[in-house]
């Protein structure tokens, strides 16, 4: 297909595919759900229920964990999956924290410019559709691996009520009538006849999945084995064959989800964890929180015009990091050290003023001396024994790489456009990478993914999370600050408008209708940039605040379908 073609369905689809704009938020409660006990908050009801369910058997929070991924794969395959990657985040009862990487991986065949043209420059679509744009799948590896290690019920107790969602279907939405609807040409050139998920399908009727319930019980009967070495590693290496992949047998047999320390800092009474790299995250959460610290955002109030300038000005000075220092740190020395001493992030903000916006020109990676070197889905979960995790997932793009594996029911990602294909360009986040997020065989590419646990006085407090591709992290940044620094619950948190700045391009994407011509107008008399762009909605933060009577209060964000459910 012509390369402009590509260019003109990915925009499309791109804008079509994000949900509707914000509702009036004057109508939503500002309380979300209360429970005593344990909670799951994901981005449908469906799978909070069967991750609840699993709950109320006796299971913790890593069989939920499990079970909830798999019936978002079923019900939501927008980001839920089999054929993606994800990062957990967790909190077990006595205090000891920790991270799972199950990241996709570039095929031991990729090339460092195998999406460039012969003039180097990088070809639309190639990263983004297609076989080509797939990385070796981690979600099976990664959810296994955790319910292995710190499950208590076996997986076909675990993954019986999923079967049953994919045999039995789930209710479309009209989100999801929408999407098949603006998809159903590409997935059908893509994969050469149409696929389930196509315009046929109406908000209020029922899709059943059967494959899909099938695959379910290869993995039942035969553990992530079946998936990376068995039957399943079979119909999926054909399949990649057929669609121009270039993941072999031996691409999966090697995959291995990696544990990390978690990224831990600390603002103000709190202690906050999240995701390392090849997740940036960890490190950029801690940056930007260690650059606003010493200013007084409480009394500036929330969304005003000074917090949002110190809030802009960190984002846009951590991201020049984030694409300069990141990658994945089994290939790339990262100077963490370095990039969270508070030296350093003092130093960065020694040229920001409340008289004037700082250009992105003026802003490069910091200089480091000893250099030693959206569409995705969160949810967070608390058990009743104390256990908390926060997982995001993520196919990358809506329906990945919009290659469907029609004998196995499910999407594989694009997440091969997460490296930076050529450095210096932008990827379809706009993101502008460089060399140590550049392609290599077997390597992780660089993440936005940001699930976090917060701590208040060593007890668990918050866990929260969201998709969003480069918004990720500024969305997560803004709603533990409603909480820590605005007094606010975690529904109304969720709730609150955002505004996100990446450095690169140098605006800002304000979520629409919900910050004041004035507040806009002082704003850009400051010479900051708004985005011109129909900007889309900023993240779907779910997330889980412990009260302060031991309650739970969960946040589902009002921008999509999310609900939170417990007891
Ligand atoms: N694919 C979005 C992310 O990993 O940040």
């Amino acid at each position: 297909m012509k390369s402009w073609i590509f260019s003109f369905l990915i925009i499309t689809i791109f804008w079509s595919c994000k949900d509707n704009q914000s509702p009036q938020i004057s109508n939503i409660p500002h309380q979300g759900v209360i429970a005593e006990k344990a909670m799951v908050v994901s981005a449908r009801e469906e799978a909070s229920e069967i991750g609840l369910a699993i709950l109320k058997q006796g299971g913790n929070a890593f069989d939920a964990m499990m079970a909830t991924e798999m019936a978002l794969a079923v019900c939501y395959p927008f980001a839920g999956n089999l054929g993606g990657g994800g990062f957990l985040v967790y909190r077990l009862v006595d205090g000891s924290k920790g991270s799972l990487d199950y990241r996709e991986k570039a095929p031991l065949a990729a090339t460092k410019d195998m999406y460039l043209d012969q003039q180097g420059n990088v070809i639309p679509g190639k990263s983004t559709i297609g076989g080509l744009a797939v990385g070796v799948p981690g979600t099976i590896a990664g959810i296994f691996e955790a319910q292995e290690k710190y499950g208590l019920l076996d997986v076909a107790t675990v993954l019986e009520p999923v079967i049953q969602l994919a045999e039995k279907g789930f209710q479309i939405s009209e989100t999801q009538e929408r999407e098949f609807s603006a998809l159903d040409s590409l997935f059908t050139v893509v994969n050469g006849k149409t696929i389930l998920f196509n315009k046929s399908a109406k908000a209020g009727e029922i899709l059943q999945n059967k494959v899909l319930a099938n695959t379910l019980r290869l993995l039942v009967a035969g553990g992530s084995n079946a998936f990376y070495e068995g039957v399943i590693a079979d119909s999926l290496v054909a399949f990649f064959q057929r669609n121009g992949s270039i993941i072999t047998h031996e691409d999966l047999k090697q995959y291995q989800p990696v544990w990390r320390e978690p990224i831990t800092f600390q603002y103000k009474e709190y202690s906050i964890s999240s995701m390392a790299p090849p997740a940036s995250g960890g490190i950029c959460l801690a940056q930007m929180m260690s650059m606003i610290k010493p200013f007084k955002i409480k009394d500036y109030g929330h969304n005003s015009l000074k917090t949002i300038q110190v809030l802009v000005e960190a984002e846009r000075r951590s991201y020049a990091d984030r694409n300069y220092y990141l990658g994945d740190p089994d290939f790339v020395d990262i100077p963490t050290q370095h990039l969270l001493s508070d030296l350093y992030l003092m130093q960065r903000m020694e040229n920001f003023s409340f008289e004037r916006a700082t250009p992105s020109t003026e802003i490069q990676q910091g200089n480091i001396a000893i250099y030693e070197i959206d569409e995705t889905t969160h949810y967070s979960i608390v058990d009743s024994f104390g256990n908390a995790i926060a997982v995001t997932t993520t196919l990358n793009g809506a329906y990945g790489s919009k290659l469907f594996a029609d004998e196995l029911g499910f999407f594989l990602n694009n997440e091969m456009d997460d490296f930076s294909s050529k450095p210096g360009e932008p990827n379809m986040f706009g993101l502008v990478g460089a060399e140590a997020n550049s392609i290599a065989p077997a390597k992780r590419m660089l993440s936005s993914m940001t699930p976090t646990i917060v701590e208040k006085d060593g007890e668990l407090f918050m866990t929260l999370g969201t998709p969003g591709g480069s918004t990720i992290i500024t969305s997560v940044l803004q709603t533990v600050l409603n909480v820590i620094e605005f007094d606010m619950g975690m529904q109304q948190a969720v709730n609150a408008p955002r505004f996100h700045h990446q450095w690169l391009p140098d605006e800002i994407r304000m979520e629409p209708q919900t910050f004041s011509p004035e507040l806009l107008g002082k704003l850009e008399k400051l010479g900051y940039i708004f985005s011109d762009k129909p900007t889309p909605i900023l993240g779907k933060v779910d997330g889980i605040l412990v009260l302060d009577d031991g309650r739970l209060e969960g946040g589902a964000d009002r921008r999509g379908d999310d609900t939170a459910v417990g007891f």
